[in-house]
């Protein structure tokens, strides 16, 4: 009884998505508009995102947004009217693809009063959390379907305890874009313990190539962490410099493990990196693919 009750308490079942950047690097798509509703192919970016949290078993998901978000909070409920207007047609596959992202999860939604940064949204999600470990995944960070990497996190935490990052091997001269990990092997290959975070190292103080990536399943302690972590670099709360803390004395919140990530994912918030993603998933799509393919190819072989 007292094993069930303690299981209980450390089930994972909340997701948070922080989407109250700013998204300076898409303007001025994004001076209207927020950036995770930008389509990828013909989903909004933000919908790939839950989705994967849904897969991975968390099915309440709180989302972080602020100015300008609207349209995320309206994209994951009903549309009576376009429901309505697709019914009388008789048209039930597009009717389908409307009701798809409301019928999704059970969707939750703060707002971030001023961007104060990443471990600021964070701490907004304090309230809607409580006392049990979560997942956070970043709203323009998107993993191919087909690489599961969160569902991998959790187990890791349920098996480890304390808090699992996602890393990934980047190349040492772009190690500066990111949050970057000093970390030590275990037993599993994929995994790794970590005893130090830098954000955003210059190639010289990098203890390392591994990137951290906008995947996390933390323990609630983060939040007293995050209270007291004062702004860092870009004047910013970092969550960065909160598992930092975490990292360096488990005896606030258990160990911090980093998965290491080999699969498929794309920054959407990066113009570049956009425009690949909108690629690949297109030439793998059953219903598009074989038409862009040929059409791709053909680009490719005569115009470049
Ligand atoms: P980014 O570093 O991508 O910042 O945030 P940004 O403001 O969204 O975009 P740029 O750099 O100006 O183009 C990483 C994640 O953290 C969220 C963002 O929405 C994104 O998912 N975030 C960032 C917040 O929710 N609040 C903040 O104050 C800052």
């Amino acid at each position: 009884m007292v094993l069930d009750m303690a299981t209980s308490r450390n089930r994972i079942t909340k997701a948070v998505i922080p989407a109250a950047g700013l998204g300076t690097r898409f303007l001025p798509a994004t001076k209207s508009t927020p950036k995770e509703m930008l389509p990828v192919v013909d989903k909004p970016a933000i919908q790939y995102v839950v989705e994967e949290a849904v897969t991975a078993g968390l099915s309440d998901v709180l989302m972080v947004t602020g100015r300008n978000k609207r349209p995320l909070e309206d994209h994951f409920d009903r549309n009576y009217e376009l429901e309505e207007v697709l019914r009388t047609k008789g048209d039930a596959a597009k009717l389908t693809r409307v009701q798809e992202s409301s019928d999704l999860a059970t969707m939750h939604y703060v707002r971030q009063g001023d961007p104060r940064g990443l471990g600021h949204a964070v701490l907004c999600a304090a309230p809607h959390v409580g006392d049990q470990p979560f997942a956070v995944l970043l709203g323009d960070d998107l993993i191919d379907p087909r690489d599961p990497l969160l569902s991998r996190m959790t187990a890791v935490q349920q098996e480890r305890g304390g808090s699992v990052i996602a890393l990934m091997e980047v190349p040492p001269e772009t190690i500066h874009l990111y949050g970057c990990a000093a970390a030590a092997p275990t037993g599993q290959d994929d995994v790794v313990r970590v005893s130090d975070l830098v954000e955003k190292p210059t190639e010289a103080e990098a203890p390392s190539n591994l990137a951290i990536i906008g995947r996390y399943v933390l323990d609630p302690a983060v939040f007293e962490v995050l209270r007291k972590t004062q702004p860092g670099r870009g004047g910013e709360i970092q969550l960065t410099d909160a598992l930092q803390a975490l990292a360096s004395d488990p005896s606030l919140g258990g160990p911090v493990h980093g998965v290491v990530f080999g699969g498929r994912r794309y920054d959407t918030g990066d113009r570049g990196d956009y425009l690949r993603a909108i690629v690949r998933l297109a030439c793998e799509r059953e219903d598009l693919g074989p038409d862009f393919r040929e059409w791709l190819r053909g680009y490719v072989s005569k115009e470049m």
